[in-house]
């Protein structure tokens, strides 16, 4: 947990507003554990997995858009989702 911790902590240094951040990963892998750490930087206490809702919007120091693409297999449905809430 030290390492998430650190590159969380370091990663909010870096995004200062209209960043995207990519996350790759296995499934269980830490992808959403990193997110909650981010948040937390950003005074964001109660982050979520998006797995099942695709997109969750918080709003702390900074209005922060966490999508889970897992579940969304075309080119098409990305472009809407994106273009609807950002
Ligand atoms: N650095 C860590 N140290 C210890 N446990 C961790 C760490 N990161 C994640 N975990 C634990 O591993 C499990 C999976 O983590 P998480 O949900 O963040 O993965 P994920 O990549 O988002 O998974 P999914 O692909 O299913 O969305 C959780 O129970 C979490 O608490
Ligand atoms: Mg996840």
């Amino acid at each position: 947990m030290d390492d998430t911790l650190r590159v969380a902590k370091e990663l909010s240094h870096l995004l200062t507003g209209g960043n995207i951040v990519l996350l790759e990963g296995n499934l269980g892998s830490g992808k959403t554990t990193l997110v909650k750490n981010i948040c937390k930087n950003y005074g964001i206490e109660n982050a979520t997995s998006p797995s099942f809702a695709i997109v969750n919007e918080y709003y702390g120091t900074h209005k922060i858009f966490h999508f889970d693409f897992y579940r969304i297999k075309k080119l098409k449905n990305f472009m809407i989702l994106v273009l609807m809430n950002i």
